[in-house]
C-alpha cells in the first residue's frame, strides 16, 4: 500500500509509538494526577513528560498553558465557546475546515457576528482585505488555519497576529495540518491561541490534540469534572491546564504522543519539512507533465505543505480515489476532505478533488508510481 492520505491522519506510525502505548498499558495504567501511588505517578510522569516534549515544539514556555484534548476539532470548539459570546465580532477566511467552519455557524446563530474574508482561489489570504475588516468594527477573534487541508496553502500567521494585535483582537491558529511538518514558536509568532492535532504531523495516535491558551487569556470551560486538585471546591479551578481538562486524559494515547514527539525531535522539524518540499516538487512537477490534470493551490513547493489537490478530465474524484486503491495499492483521499467552503474557494464544489498527502516516510518511487497509476487513469478516460 502507498500511502498518501497523510493530512487525514499520518501512516505509518514510528514504532516507538506502539512501543510506548504497550509499555504503558504494561507497567504505568495508574489515573494520572488522582492517587498517590507509584502506579498513578509513573502514569503522571508520561504525561507532563509529553507536555512538556509539546511545549518545547511550539516554543510554549509554561507547559501548563497547554491543555491535552481528543484531536483538534475538540481544542477548536474549546477555544471558541470559551471565548466568544453574543455580540462578539469574529473574522475568519473562507479555507476553513468544518473545524472551525461549524462552531462559528453554529455561534452566529446565537449572535456571534462572524465575518468570512474571500481568499484568493490558490487558498491564498490578502492581508489588506483583513486589516481592511479589522478596521471596519471592534473585533473579538481571528481565527484561521495554518495551512489548508485541501491544497496545502500556508497562511501568513504571524503578520494576521500582529494586524489582530494592532485591533485589539485575539488570534486563534489551526495547526492541524502544520504542528510537525512547519516551524511553530507561539512566542515567536504572536499566537494566542493554538489547537493541533496529534495524530497527524506530530505522528501520535488517534485520541490525541491540545490547545496552547496565552498567559492571559481566560476561557470558560466547556465541560466540568474532577481534575485531581482543589477537590474541595465545586467551582471549576481556573488554573490550566485542569480549567480545560476534566475528567481522566487519554493516558495511553498521550504516551504514544510522546514517543511521536521524541522522534520528531531527533529528526528535526526543518529535516521534516525540507524531505516534505522535496516530496511535493516532484509530485507537482509530475502531475504538471500529465495531460487532463489539473492542480490547486500555489505553484511554488515553499508556499504550501504537503497537501496537493487535483481534479482529472473525465474522472469524478471518488472514481479516482476507488481505481487508485483497487488496482494499484494507493491510499487517496476523494471528496470535499470537511472543508466545503475552501473548495467553493477554489472551484470545485460540489464535487471536490483526489488529495494527495505525502509524509516524511513517503519515498520518491512511490511518487513515481502515484504518477504513472494517475497517467494510466487520465489515458483511459480519453
Ligand atoms: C485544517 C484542519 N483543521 C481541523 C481538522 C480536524 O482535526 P481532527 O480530526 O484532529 O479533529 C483537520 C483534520 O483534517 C484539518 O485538516
Amino acid at each position: 500500500m502507498i500511502y498518501l492520505d497523510n493530512a487525514a491522519t499520518s501512516f505509518p506510525k514510528p514504532p516507538e509509538v506502539a512501543e510506548a502505548i504497550t509499555d504503558l498499558l504494561t507497567h504505568r495504567a495508574g489515573n494520572p494526577g488522582r492517587s498517590g501511588h507509584s502506579l498513578a505517578l509513573a502514569a503522571e510522569a508520561v504525561v507532563a513528560e509529553t507536555r512538556r516534549l509539546l511545549a518545547a515544539l511550539l516554543g510554549i514556555q509554561d507547559p501548563a498553558r497547554l491543555a491535552f484534548t481528543l484531536n483538534a476539532t475538540d481544542a477548536l470548539n474549546l477555544a471558541m465557546w470559551g471565548l466568544l459570546r453574543a455580540g462578539d465580532r469574529v473574522v475568519t477566511t473562507s479555507m476553513e475546515h468544518n473545524a472551525v467552519a461549524r462552531p462559528l455557524f453554529a455561534l452566529a446563530e446565537r449572535g456571534v457576528d462572524v465575518v468570512r474574508l474571500p481568499s484568493a482561489s490558490d487558498g491564498t489570504l490578502d492581508l489588506d482585505d483583513l486589516e481592511r475588516e479589522l478596521r471596519a468594527a471592534p473585533t473579538r477573534l481571528v481565527v484561521m488555519t495554518h495551512a489548508s487541508n485541501v491544497c496545502g496553502t500556508i497562511l501568513p500567521i504571524r503578520a494576521a497576529a500582529e494586524l489582530a494585535h494592532r485591533h485589539g483582537a485575539l488570534i486563534l491558529v489551526d495547526a492541524a495540518q502544520t504542528a510537525g511538518v512547519l516551524p511553530i514558536d507561539v512566542q515567536e509568532q504572536s499566537i494566542d491561541l493554538l489547537a493541533i492535532a496529534g495524530h497527524k504531523g506530530l505522528l501520535g495516535p488517534t485520541g490525541t490534540g491540545g490547545l496552547y491558551v496565552a498567559p492571559g487569556v481566560r476561557l470558560t470551560p466547556m465541560r466540568q469534572g474532577g481534575t485531581g486538585a482543589r477537590s474541595e471546591q465545586l467551582s471549576q479551578p481556573e488554573e490550566m491546564p485542569d480549567a480545560l481538562e476534566s475528567g481522566t486524559v487519554n493516558t495511553v494515547g498521550i504516551a504514544g504522543l510522546g514517543a511521536a514527539l521524541r522522534v520528531l525531535q531527533a529528526t528535526g522539524i526543518g529535516a521534516v519539512r525540507a524531505r516534505e518540499s522535496a516530496l511535493t516538487a516532484r509530485l507537482l512537477a509530475g502531475l504538471r507533465e500529465i495531460g487532463g490534470v489539473t492542480v490547486y493551490g500555489p505553484v511554488e513547493p515553499s508556499q504550501r505543505v504537503a497537501v496537493v489537490s487535483v481534479t482529472l478530465r473525465g474522472w469524478e474524484p471518488v472514481d479516482v480515489q476507488a481505481a487508485l486503491d483497487s488496482a494499484f495499492g494507493i491510499a487517496v483521499r476523494a471528496g470535499l476532505h470537511c472543508a466545503p467552503l475552501a473548495h467553493r474557494t477554489l472551484g470545485t464544489f460540489p464535487l471536490g478533488t483526489v488529495r494527495l498527502a505525502p509524509g516524511y516516510s513517503t519515498t520518491d518511487d512511490q511518487i513515481d508510481q502515484t504518477l504513472a497509476a494517475l497517467r494510466e487513469l487520465t489515458l483511459s478516460a480519453s
